[in-house]
């Protein structure tokens, strides 16, 4: 870049106006961090439904393993089925409130929309699953 000195006091106010937006930047984005930090690892604080650790952990390995949560986000993301977070009875799509008999039952009878597993889980892999599912209410 070939600046001429004329241009001089330009480049130092673009600079300056640089500076100042970075400093900003710098300063806001702690805060920002600190609203949503805290969300991850064990019991929420912010959520009262007790669940199972262990067996939530389980639960976990088994919707990993088995691709649920390649359609399932666990953060709020859009995905090709609903988010578990926050699913934990909330209104099901079959009626009623999603909990371990409802999810139980997704299992061996699934909407259209989702693939099927029918008879692929034991009842207590299912209720692993659910107890996973509980584990990311809010
Ligand atoms: C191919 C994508 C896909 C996969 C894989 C998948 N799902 Fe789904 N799932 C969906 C879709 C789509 C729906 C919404 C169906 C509807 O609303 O009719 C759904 C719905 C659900 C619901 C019910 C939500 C409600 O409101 O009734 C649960 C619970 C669920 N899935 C759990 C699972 C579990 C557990 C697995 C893994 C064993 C799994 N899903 C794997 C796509 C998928």
């Amino acid at each position: 870049m070939n600046v001429k000195p004329s241009s001089m006091p330009l480049v130092a106010a673009g600079l300056a106006v640089l500076v100042a937006i970075v400093g900003v930047a710098l300063w806001t984005s702690p805060w920002e961090e600190d609203a949503t930090g805290g969300a991850a690892g064990g019991p929420a604080a912010s959520s009262e439904v007790k669940y199972d650790e262990k067996l939530a952990g389980s639960g976990k390995s088994l919707a990993e393993s088995n691709g649920c949560t390649s359609c399932h986000t666990i953060d709020g993301g859009s995905g090709a089925g609903p988010t578990w977070a926050g699913l934990w009875g909330a209104q099901g799509a079959k009626g009623g409130k999603v909990d371990t008999a409802y999810i139980v039952d997704i299992l061996e009878n699934p909407p259209a929309a989702m693939a099927s597993y029918k008879g692929k889980f034991s009842e207590a892999d299912s209720k692993a699953i659910a107890e996973y599912v509980k584990s990311l209410a809010q």
